[in-house]
């Protein structure tokens, strides 16, 4: 199997705010959300990254793909490091289903204007607009104003266009968060059809049955670190009777029982 992404000894340290620290009930102004996380993902593989709120999945995938500069650690994509090269930039896509299309635009419209940043050939662009559209029912919807799409719709169609270039390496924050069953459902199909391409995929997720239902290998991240990191397949057979859940809260348990 062949490496992908690498990541090494990652770690992103936040400076509060006045407000969040008395939110967070903390005199300490510096939050190490990532803290020396090292991991590596492979071509044709799902990794799925497992933590509760805060843990520091976000902020680990959005060092990644290059949104936030981490404070120490290397990460490459097939060797070459994405500080480097602005090609294996544009070659990572990072998805949300937080909503920030142009509520005016049309998603027709902006599949073509955001295929113009890649300068991607017209014929290319149709067939893969009709391909996306399609897998993703936007089809019937691709001449309707963004403002006037169901939210599901919108989601969908803010997810096709974070793929406009066909990109190798796919990192999708919490997937299935607000979407419902039937949208979740086609997104789940898409990220094992994408898999099955040969792409390297990193999801986040606090949905323990996503990560057996689509993960080929997890990484479960408590309070900033890595605490676990394996195939899940390895993960189930060295804890026999037991399923993801149980090996979370297993874990959650000791690290909690050391602390305290
Ligand atoms: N921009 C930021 N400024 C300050 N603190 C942040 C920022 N982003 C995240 N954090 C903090 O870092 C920790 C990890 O956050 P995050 O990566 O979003 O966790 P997750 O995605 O697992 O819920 C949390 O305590 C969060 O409050
Ligand atoms: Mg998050």
């Amino acid at each position: 199997m062949q490496e992908s992404i690498v990541i090494k000894n990652l770690r992103k340290t936040f400076r509060l705010s006045k407000k969040q620290m008395r939110i967070d009930k903390t005199d300490n102004p510096l939050k190490v959300a990532v803290d020396d996380i090292s991991f590596s993902t492979y071509k044709g593989e799902i990794f799925g990254l497992l933590g509760p709120n805060g843990a520091g999945k976000t902020t680990t995938l959005r060092c990644i793909a290059t949104l936030i500069k981490p404070d120490a650690g290397d990460i490459t994509v097939e060797g070459i490091n994405i500080e480097d090269d602005v090609n294996i930039k544009k070659n990572i896509a990072f998805l949300t289903n937080e909503l920030n299309l142009e509520k005016m635009f049309t998603p027709n419209y902006l599949f073509d204007y955001f295929s113009s940043f890649y300068g991607i050939d017209q014929e290319t662009v149709e067939k893969r607009k009709n391909y996306l559209f399609k897998i993703f029912g936007i089809d019937k919807f691709s001449e309707v104003k963004i403002g006037e799409l169901s939210t599901g719709m919108k989601q969908k169609t803010s997810i096709v266009i974070s793929l406009v270039n066909d990109p190798d390496v796919i990192i999708f924050d919490e997937p299935t968060n607000g979407l419902d069953v039937i949208t979740a459902k086609t997104v789940t199909d898409f990220l094992l059809e994408l898999r099955n391409q040969g792409k390297s995929i990193i999801i986040s997720t606090h949905i323990m049955n996503l990560v057996e239902k689509i993960c080929d290998r997890v990484g479960i991240i408590l309070d900033g670190k890595l605490v676990l990191c394996d195939s899940v397949e390895k993960v189930l057979k060295s804890h026999p009777g037991k399923d993801i859940e149980d090996v979370f809260f297993s874990i959650f348990n000791e690290v909690n029982y050391e602390e305290h």
